[in-house]
């Protein structure tokens, strides 16, 4: 086996992609797997210079068959001592130390860019019990990596019902005088801008990320744009609600929704601003994104959403609107 360089306008790219869809219709069999152009775009953005996260990407390769993949995400900007590792092997050919190879080649990438701190994510399918036997637990523990955060994944299918939404709709309303809520689709208005980015940033610290080396992320109105193009690029419709007070935005939530899974949302960040927490600004911006959602893409059946269980308030409004557990992420950490 050899392990090869490859990226998105690589011949090899194709089967390293498939490696990639055959692995999530291994986890999770009545889902649609990412879609290769979602692949391609990532990895475009991750190899073309001058963004906020570089990376590269690696192919194993036995017999003149991709057998695993690995992409290695460098963020620029901030957390400069952290590479984000994402690791796969082909089901029909585990347990051959393929994986082993292919997270020695991140430790070799990571430490040439100088980087310690090695993370990464495990989806843990299983309702009841997320993922005891998740393969990723077992190999991330197998190597001595720890387990710095373990959030739940919770799905809520569409549509939610009318009496349920509006009810808490109401609350919300009621709770938030003085704050008007707006939603756009893919591109923050100008005004909103420069607000956007500062949500970002705290959302950076302030969404409970138990003890994953990572600290604050560098937003600015120019990060905001690239994100917005890479979703673009990636065909992504990024749905998005926020609520204003005197003209400055002070809460967002998004939604992320792929051509190839049009019955699919996934919930990206939400965060209301510390100094105007408890005016059930979560739940107001939530209701209006799901309106949103019914009246300009009615084909989307579940939404996704991961929340670390001690994250109560944000836990507690998404279980008022019927979401339910589906299983788990895990998320893993080793220093070289
Ligand atoms: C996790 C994954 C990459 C492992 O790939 P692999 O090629 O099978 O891994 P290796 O053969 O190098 O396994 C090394 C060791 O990890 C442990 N391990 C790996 N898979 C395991 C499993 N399903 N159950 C128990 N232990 C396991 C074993 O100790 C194994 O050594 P052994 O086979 O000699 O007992 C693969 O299962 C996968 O793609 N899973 C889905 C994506 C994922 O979770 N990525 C992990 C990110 S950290």
């Amino acid at each position: 086996m050899q392990i090869v360089r490859t990226g998105p306008d690589d011949e090899r790219f194709t089967a390293w992609c498939q490696v990639w869809a055959a692995t999530q219709r291994a986890e999770r069999p009545d889902e649609e797997p990412r879609p290769a152009s979602d692949h391609v775009a990532l990895g475009r953005r991750l190899t073309t210079p001058g963004g906020s996260t570089g990376g590269t990407h690696r192919a194993a390769v036995a017999d003149g068959t991709v057998v695993g993949a690995l992409r290695v995400l460098l963020p620029v900007r901030d957390n400069t001592s952290v590479a984000h590792v994402d690791v796969a092997v082909h089901p029909a050919t585990r347990r051959r130390g393929v994986g082993t190879a292919l997270l020695q080649e991140a430790a070799r990438l990571a430490a040439a860019a100088g980087r310690p701190s090695l993370v990464a994510e495990v989806d843990e399918p299983g309702v009841d019990e997320p993922g005891p036997d998740a393969p990723g637990r077992a190999f991330a523990a197998h190597h001595g990596w720890t387990c710095d955060l373990r959030e739940t994944r919770r799905d809520l299918l569409l549509p939610v019902a009318e009496e349920r939404l509006s009810a808490l709709e109401a609350q919300a309303v009621a709770a938030s005088a003085g704050y008007e809520v707006l939603t756009w689709r893919d591109r923050t208005p100008d005004p909103l801008l420069e607000d956007r980015a500062l949500l970002y940033r705290r959302a950076s610290t302030d969404t409970p990320s138990g003890d994953v080396p990572v600290g604050e992320e560098d937003w600015d109105a120019a990060r905001v744009r690239e994100q917005e193009a890479v979703a673009l690029a990636r065909g992504r419709t990024v749905l998005s609600a926020g609520a204003v007070r005197d003209g400055r935005l002070v809460a967002f939530t998004d939604l992320h929704v792929s051509p190839a899974q049009p019955e699919r949302a996934n919930q990206s960040g939400t965060l209301v601003l510390r100094e105007h927490r408890g005016h059930r600004l979560g739940a107001r911006v939530k209701t209006a994104v799901l309106r949103e959602l019914a009246a300009t893409l009615p084909a989307v059946r579940r939404i996704s959403t991961h929340n670390l269980d001690t994250n109560r308030p944000m836990v507690a409004v998404n279980e008022a609107l019927g979401f339910r557990r589906a299983g788990g992420l895990s998320t893993w950490s080793t220093r070289l």
